[in-house]
């Protein structure tokens, strides 16, 4: 090698450090943003970036493109680890090109998706481009398919996680959508399938970039994102933090940790949660904060679906996926977001060897033709097709109410779970007292001559029959009835005594979900 050599090398690496030029670097600064290469570097642990084919340059000739290649091509790829663990990346830059995505630099997104499901680690997008690069047509657009088509081939092996922090529109929301958690920034991260302009010209509706396709309303009306964040720093923190609890591909366990939180040390306070009266609501996150380790709680999908809420804790050191009916919300019933959110959620625990913990207090599926026109039957059925085909361990806590269908479907020992358990304030039932009553005894209630006396006297009784968790614990339905304060070291012993659960399903090509 001469002297010459090395200058090359050296001049070509600082021409990288330019990418689109300082005017659109500034630019993207102005706009609060981060470039690509920052992301990667304050995701990653320090050092620990290795990137990889940043000399790739597009082919293209038309549209004068010929005398414009930048190294890179605007994506910027590689490895490197966080909290110590291998991940992939790549880090689309919005200042070559707006980040359009081309060709060669599909192929780039390729190779570290390659690279990813063949050593087992996650991967790691950050979106921020104009979409597919106008001036290589279908070029672009056959770019995209081929990581679509890898997304697809890698769900449930390694995970796959999108970041988005600039635009992402048209058909390049679907890679995201197919990925298994999407965080969006505040004010400078949209998405959408067609712009404000087109709606305007097509439909006459006049909407903002923020008000169509921002992060709070996919993180709120959508369901489309999972985290929201004030601003990159906060997105990046929550990446990472996503990162510490799942595992690395579907052959692994989540990584246990020392989270210095003894199974003895308990919040006895959680027997107040749950109120005296059966409608009184109450906030299911209050019961999972008190008994998780630390009280630490990382909550998906916090703003959307509020009636059912998941998220990510650990016990004993042990991750876990927490799924909970939140009688906070629509009294904690079942709708069609519930649904999705619900049962996505529980599919990814699943495919990951995370255990889910179930904390049922549910009156029923939410009456009305919006849900039932809106198809809450097909959508409704996938919460029991998701803990039906689960084979990680499954623990629930009936905290109140276990109504109907929803009952079964939620974890209950019937559809699956492992161990129930049920406080004293459980109610296992068809249908609430009032419901039945009506139904049951319709004849009594028009012949009675104090109709209002006579439906007490019966809602008493079938309370005192029904509204209790020890039929059903009678019947082995539920292991054990407790105190809450000793539902924190069950769970930990729980978890202790099935984690060498094995399960097998007969074999078949895939299953065939109600989507
Ligand atoms: C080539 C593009 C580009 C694109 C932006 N640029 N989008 N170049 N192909 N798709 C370039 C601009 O020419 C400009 O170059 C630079 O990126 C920054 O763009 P600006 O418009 O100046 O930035 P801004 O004002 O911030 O607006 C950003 C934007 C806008 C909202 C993303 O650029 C835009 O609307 N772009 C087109 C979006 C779009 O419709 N894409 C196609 C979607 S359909 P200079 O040299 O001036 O810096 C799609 C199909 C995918 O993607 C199909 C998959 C199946």
């Amino acid at each position: 090698m001469t002297k010459d050599g090395f200058e090359e090398l050296k001049r070509k690496r600082e021409e990288l450090l330019k990418a689109g030029g300082e005017a659109r670097i500034k630019r993207q600064h102005d706009k609060g943003k981060y470039t690509a290469r920052e992301r990667i570097e304050k995701f990653l642990d320090p050092g620990s970036f290795v990137e990889i084919d940043e000399f790739v340059v597009h082919r293209e000739t038309e549209f004068g493109m010929d005398e414009k290649t930048i190294l890179g091509d605007g994506v910027i790829t590689g490895y490197g680890t966080v909290n110590g663990r291998k991940v992939f990346v790549f880090s689309q830059d919005f200042t070559v090109f707006g980040g359009s995505l081309a060709e060669m630099y599909g192929l780039k997104i390729c190779k570290v998706m390659d690279m990813a499901l063949e050593t087992g680690a996650p991967v790691i997008g950050f979106n921020d481009s104009g979409g597919a690069r106008i001036q290589e047509g279908v070029k672009s657009l056959a770019s995209y398919c081929w990581i679509f088509r890898r997304n697809t081939h890698a769900s449930g092996v390694i995970p796959q996680i999108s970041a988005i922090m600039g635009p992402c529109a048209g058909g390049a929301v679907y890679s995201p959508a197919v990925t298994d958690f999407t965080f969006m920034v505040k004010e400078t991260s949209h998405m959408f399938i067609t712009g404000p302009e087109v709606i305007k010209t097509v439909t006459g509706e006049e909407v903002s970039f923020e008000e169509l396709g921002g992060a709070m309303t996919h993180n709120s009306v959508s369901g489309v994102s999972h985290f929201a964040s004030e601003d990159e720093d906060e997105c990046i923190a929550q990446l990472r933090t996503l990162l510490s609890y799942i595992p690395s591909n579907n052959m692994e366990d989540p990584p246990r940790v020392d989270t210095g939180h003894s199974p003895d040390d308990v919040d006895e306070s959680i027997d107040d949660v749950v109120p005296e009266d059966p409608n009184k609501p109450y906030d299911m996150r209050e019961v999972i904060t008190k008994l998780v380790d630390n009280g630490e709680f990382f909550e998906v999908h916090e703003h959307w679906a509020k009636n059912m809420t998941v998220g990510f804790a650990r016990f004993d050191g042990r991750s876990v996926g927490i799924v909970g009916n939140n009688p906070a919300h629509l009294a904690g019933t079942i709708n069609i977001d519930a649904s999705d959110k619900c049962s996505r959620f529980v599919r990814f625990c699943d495919a990951f060897n995370i255990p889910v913990i179930t904390f049922m207090d549910v009156p029923g599926y939410l009456p009305g033709t919006e849900q039932e026109w809106g198809g809450i039957i097909r959508h409704g059925a996938k919460i029991l097709y998701a803990y039906a085909e689960a084979t990680v361990p499954l623990i629930t806590i009936i905290t109140r109410k276990g109504y109907g269908g929803a009952y079964d479907v939620m974890s209950s020992r019937h559809i699956g779970a492992d161990q129930v358990y049920a406080w004293p304030t459980a109610e296992i039932a068809v249908m609430g007292p009032d419901g039945a009553i009506n139904i049951v005894f319709r004849k009594e209630l028009a012949k009675a001559k104090d109709k209002v006396a006579k439906k007490a006297e019966l809602v008493a009784n079938y309370r005192e029959k029904f509204a209790n968790p020890y039929i059903a614990a009678g019947l082995g339905y539920i292991d054990k009835v407790i105190f809450p304060h000793e539902t924190r070291k069950l769970i930990c012993q729980g978890l202790d005594i099935l984690s060498t659960k094995r399960q097998t399903r007969p074999p078949k090509k895939h299953g065939n979900i109600p989507l």
